[in-house]
């Protein structure tokens, strides 16, 4: 098969973050400071991505303010002539250190949102007083004129307050939104009884996506990720394995998604050691799942199979414990009517406590 450049990099800068969402998509096992590519070698990275075909340059993390050299990064990528997009909670940004973001080429900020006031938020989020920064954040933001993308994490504690989530996005001047129900991978899996949304609030979750985008045309894009165990067709999860997009973890492996950690099987190639190039085109874990060559039934000869690439490699692996399996959230798959059923299970759990995210060691806030 022709295997196309990626268009998209996500850099987790460092898995520090003064935030402990308790649907973190970090790994479990995070990176430690002391293991953190260093400023020059990022530099390197972000030359060797354009050179490959790499447009859009996020910046992620945990929190990527929690590094102190975010603006040389900034700097540094967009030397290297990629698209950034600097992935944030707010906290550990101040107006000066925005103003130097600005100065440094900072393209697009995309802020989250664990709630949509300061109770919900600041529970959520395991951070008193980090809704108040988050708005003085956003504030900012709207001053220097960064276009903005607003990203809520929805699930069954916060659902009901998506019609608030969204007119804040309009009040900030946010020209997009995203409205991800949460995916449970990472800290999120260790979360499914305290966050699995009910099918009632999946479906009018959607009904309010609807209404909104028909409402909001012109004005507000939202871009919407279901409450996938109430869905009867997977996610095209990342694009397609190996096909867009690449990640880049805070101690230098490249991983097809976030969350590739999780299939044991696969190894990872580094930075330090290949080429980006190669590791991209050439790597056993991005060849691993490329295309529809390794599909078994029923995705081998179903017609949707160029359309959602069987979806997601790590939930059919979470789920079942094989992540060559259909994943379980399509209807065609042996097990969607058990996902179902657990899904009603993990939703009925009212009064499960949260698994809040720990940070790795290090220092979280440098401007704090
Ligand atoms: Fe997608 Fe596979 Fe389900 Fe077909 S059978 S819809 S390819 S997950
Ligand atoms: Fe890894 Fe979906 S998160 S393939």
């Amino acid at each position: 098969m022709t295997v196309a450049p990626p268009i998209a990099m996500l850099a987790e800068l460092t898995h520090r973050c003064p935030l402990s969402c308790p649907y973190c998509s970090n790994p479990v096992q995070m990176a430690r400071q002391a293991a953190e590519l260093d400023t020059a070698t990022w530099a390197r990275v972000f030359c060797e991505a354009a050179d490959l075909g790499v447009l859009q340059l996020h910046l992620s993390g945990g929190e990527p303010a929690s590094r102190r050299d975010l603006t040389q990064l900034v700097a540094a990528a967009r030397a290297a002539g990629l698209y950034t997009n600097l992935i944030t909670s707010g906290i550990g940004l101040t107006e000066r250190r925005l103003a130097a973001l600005d100065a440094a080429g900072l393209d697009h900020v995309q802020l989250s949102l664990q709630g949509t006031d300061p109770e919900m938020a600041d529970e959520i989020g395991g951070y008193a007083g980090g809704f108040a920064r988050k708005m003085q954040v956003a504030a900012w933001i709207g001053d220097i004129g960064f276009p903005l993308t607003l990203n809520v994490v929805l699930h069954r504690r916060n659902l009901h307050q998506l019609p608030r989530a969204l007119d804040m996005a309009r009040e900030m001047g946010a020209r997009r939104i995203e409205i991800a129900t949460v995916q449970f991978h990472g800290w999120a899996l260790k979360n499914r009884d305290a966050l699995m949304p009910t099918r009632d609030q999946a479906r009018e979750a959607t009904r309010i996506v609807k209404e909104a985008r028909a409402r909001l045309k012109g004005q507000l894009v939202i871009d919407y990720v279901p409450a996938d165990y109430h869905e009867e067709y997977p996610k095209r999860c990342m694009g397609g394995w190996g096909t867009s997009g690449l990640n880049i973890t805070p101690d230098g492996k490249v991983l097809p998604c976030h969350a590739a950690e999780t299939i044991p099987h696969l190894s990872f190639d580094r930075v330090a050691d290949k080429p980006l190039g190669e590791i991209w085109y050439k790597g056993a874990a991005f060849n691993a799942y490329r295309g529809t060559g390794w599909m078994s039934e029923p995705c081998q000869s179903c017609a949707r199979k160029t359309i959602d690439f069987g979806g997601c490699r790590c939930q059919a692996m979470a789920i079942l414990g094989d992540p060559s399996a259909t994943d379980p959230v399509c209807v065609k798959s042996p097990h969607h009517s058990a996902l179902q059923a657990q899904a009603q299970t993990h939703a009925a759990q009212a009064d499960a406590p949260l698994v809040y995210r720990k940070s790795p060691g290090g220092n979280t806030d440098p401007a704090g």
